[in-house]
């Protein structure tokens, strides 16, 4: 704080989110004053190469040295927006050292190292705020947090990624395969220059490692979730489940079972009359059930420069007021309690199942068999027709089955000289 008892305020990095929370905070200039009884002030702006300017940004406010900042006791909130795990964690551990608290919207970090680094946050009794880190602009981790405290939370599943959302849009809306869709979501902008991260489902992993921690009360890292991407996710698999009535979503998922917390991010069939069916392009929303709200929807831009510092700017809103009050470190780290992550082969679900077989009497009742062996039931099944006089295609869907019978299903079919293909397997919501 300064003599005249003003907020200071450092960001870390200055790229996409970093200069949208240095325009936040110049537009809200006289608002915050007005919301906490604080005036704040921007006290310094970490930047790798602090000699090249920056439209609108004074000069003197850069600085490509952290240690500049961190030993600058005038200094009491850091916002950290440079992404990525190093040395985004250990400067942030060594500013809640220093007595700072600290804004992030990491969740690379946050879903691997945030169980220690909000230990130190309680134990410095400093604030560690995250909102941006799920979601971007959609406020999901305080509302968990404190909204419905009240509760038992039993799920929360999401489409968390704003990338595979919009390429899913595409191939659904506009009938388009994945690398054209990728292509479209790249020249706009959505997707990075490596989409790795998004594609394959890391950075929703990422997500949900925060979401069902806060959720279930007890630590879950991005090792614990089983991740699968969109990548193999097909036109046709489209035009088959959009018969079925459903839609295809990367799904991230978390529950709570007698057997432990399962969390998974993977394409998923989604029935039409589902609201998350209805969430289309570079749109986030997360669905939450607990025991005393039912069922409750976050929805909105879950990326973008002021969507996601509008979330940084609510969190260093509540860090003033903390400050203020002299309460800072209220609201640390809610896992109190230590439950088993379930591996995937013992979860249950029903299956979308799409293979390539042979057009000959008794192709059908052999297939039944090895499900009826695995203890995997049909729930429903449809031949489609196709150009070839040899080959058909089988499109079903089981009951719910528990993964690893399905697998084993999945095995034995892989050795019939009948089935020719097996060309999309998907697990179904619900
Ligand atoms: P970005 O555009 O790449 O900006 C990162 C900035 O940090 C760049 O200005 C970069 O400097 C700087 N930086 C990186 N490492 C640094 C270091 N060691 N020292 C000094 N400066 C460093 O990233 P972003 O999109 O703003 O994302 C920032 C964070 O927000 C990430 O954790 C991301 O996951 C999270 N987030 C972003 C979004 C979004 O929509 N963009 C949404 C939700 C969450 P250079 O320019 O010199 O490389
Ligand atoms: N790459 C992310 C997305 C945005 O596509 O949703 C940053 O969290």
């Amino acid at each position: 704080m300064t003599e005249e008892g003003n907020i200071r305020i450092a960001i870390l990095g200055l790229g996409t989110v970093g200069y949208g929370i240095f325009e936040l905070l110049k537009r809200q200039r006289e608002e915050l004053k007005a919301k906490t009884g604080l005036q704040a002030e921007i006290g310094k702006i970490l930047v790798r190469d602090a000699s090249r300017s920056r439209e609108g940004v004074p000069q003197q406010l850069l600085t490509d040295c952290f240690d500049e900042i961190l030993l600058d006791e005038t200094i009491d909130i850091i916002v950290e927006v440079m992404g990525g795990i190093h040395p985004a964690y250990e400067y942030i551990a060594k500013s809640l050292r220093a007595g700072k608290n600290v804004v992030t919207a990491n969740k690379d970090l946050m879903a691997v190292h945030g169980g220690e680094l909000l230990d130190l946050a309680h134990q410095t009794k400093r604030d560690l705020l995250f909102e941006a880190s799920v979601a971007g602009g959609i406020p999901i981790i305080q509302p968990m947090k404190q909204c419905l405290a009240g509760n038992y939370i039993s799920e929360v599943v999401g489409i968390v990624n704003g990338t595979t959302n919009y390429i899913l849009t595409k191939m659904t809306q506009e009938g388009m395969e994945f690398s054209e869709a990728l292509a479209k979501a790249t020249e706009l902008g959505y997707a990075e220059a490596d989409p790795t991260a998004d594609i394959e489902g890391y950075d929703a992993g990422r997500k949900l490692a925060i979401l069902a921690s806060i959720a279930f009360h007890s630590r879950v890292t991005f090792d614990d979730v089983h991740t699968e991407g969109i990548t193999k996710i097909t036109a046709a698999d489209i035009r088959y489940v959009q018969e079925m009535g459903c839609v295809i979503k990367l799904l991230a998922i978390a529950r709570e079972t007698e057997e432990g917390i399962e969390a998974s991010v993977q394409p998923m069939l989604v029935p039409n009359r589902h609201p998350l069916a209805a969430v289309n392009d570079v749109f986030n929303a997360v669905f939450v059930h607990g025991d005393a709200v039912d069922d409750a929807m976050f929805y909105g831009r879950g990326a973008g420069r002021y969507p996601t510092a509008s979330a940084c700017m609510g969190d260093i809103i509540d860090c003033m007021r903390n400050i203020r009050f002299g309460c800072t470190g209220r609201i640390g780290c809610s896992c109190y309690r230590q439950v088993t992550v379930k591996p995937m082969n013992k979860t249950r679900q029903r299956y979308f199942l799409r293979m390539q077989v042979q057009d000959k009497p008794g192709v059908l009742a052999a297939i039944a068999s090895v499900m009826g062996n695995h203890g995997v039931s049909i729930k429903q099944m449809v031949q489609k027709p196709t150009d070839s006089d040899h080959f058909a295609e089988l499109v079903l869907i089981t009951d719910v089955v528990r993964e690893a019978d399905f697998r084993n299903a999945l095995t034995d079919f892989n050795e019939m000289e009948m089935i020719q293909e097996i060309s999309s397997q998907i697990r179904v919501y619900g």
